[in-house]
């Protein structure tokens, strides 16, 4: 499969364009609390509360922008998918959250008028150069851009040797699926966006940062089954095959019997995310 094929039928548009995927979509976590507050920390040591505006760019269907409602008196969820913002609007409405379908190239945003903006797991879409001068464009002096990521969910047994030991199994199952992960989006990605230029004043490559949820023990998959690389193998499928590949969940599933938990038991899941955070000084 070619570089060229695969941009051209699985661009964003395609990806994240339909009612079907933006349903199934929807039932991932919100953002967690524990890394909004460390974005919120560094944006505090300049900007002093209350705070007033932040937008969230790329926010599909809320799990990132509703995180923020509770800290500023107005945030923008803006995504370039109608389809998603349908699902943001239904799902994770707020009185002080107001959603918008726009590119995130061209920000329907007032100069200086933002505080905090917020690509989640969302800018290795985007036309990256053109996105940043945006984004320098909005942010207000001392306004911050914080980018972040997800990776794969995974049960947290308290041992470091079966967290390896799940490590393995998550690379080796998610291996058939990496001639599929070949758009040079992805790749940036996975590469932590280290190759991006960020055209900032301060910019703050974090260590991942660990978060921790409660979940059914099932939940643990290498992938999202609508993440990218499922809905390529599928041929484009929205949702992708739910299933996890081969014998994934069987081996999941006996690591778990050894700590006596089966797969509808409420466990502690464990995802860590990749954050970089950039601040706008006009100096
Ligand atoms: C992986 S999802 C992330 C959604 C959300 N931020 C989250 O963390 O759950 C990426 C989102 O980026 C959106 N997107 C892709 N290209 C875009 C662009 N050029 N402008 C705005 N949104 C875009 C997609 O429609 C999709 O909803």
């Amino acid at each position: 499969m070619s570089e060229k094929k695969l941009e051209g039928e699985y661009c964003p548009e395609k990806i994240y364009f339909s009612d079907k995927h933006a349903e199934v979509y929807c039932y991932r976590k919100d953002t967690p609390t524990e890394l909004i507050e460390k974005i919120l920390d560094y944006l505090k040591e300049k900007i002093p509360e209350p705070l007033e505006t932040a937008a969230d760019v790329g926010c599909g269907s809320g799990q990132s922008t509703v995180i923020l409602a509770p800290y500023f008196k107005q945030v923008h969820g803006m995504d370039v998918s109608a389809a998603q913002i349908r699902q943001a609007e239904a799902t994770r409405s707020l009185p002080n959250i107001s959603y918008g379908v726009c590119p995130a190239e061209e920000l329907p945003l007032k100069d200086g008028s933002v505080q905090l903006l917020t690509a989640a797991t969302s800018m290795h879409w985007f036309k990256v150069d053109l996105f940043l001068t945006e984004v320098r464009r909005v942010l207000c002096d001392n306004g911050v851009l914080a980018v972040y990521g997800y990776m794969s969910m995974k049960p947290d047994f308290g041992d470091p040797e079966v967290e390896a030991q799940l490590d393995r199994l998550y690379a080796e199952f998610s291996k058939p699926l990496r001639p599929y992960h070949v758009s040079a989006s992805v790749e940036m990605f996975k590469n932590k966006y280290k190759d991006v230029n960020f055209p900032f004043e301060e910019v703050v490559r974090c260590p991942d940062v660990r978060c921790h949820f409660e979940g059914r023990f099932g939940y643990g998959k290498p992938t999202p089954p609508t993440g990218f690389g499922f809905q390529v193998k599928e041929g484009g499928n929205p949702i992708g095959d739910r299933r996890a590949p081969g014998d994934f969940q069987k081996r999941l599933y006996e690591i778990g019997a050894t700590f006596k938990r089966s797969p509808e038991d409420t466990v502690t899941l464990y995802r860590d995310y990749q954050l970089t955070l950039c601040r706008k000084t006009n100096k």
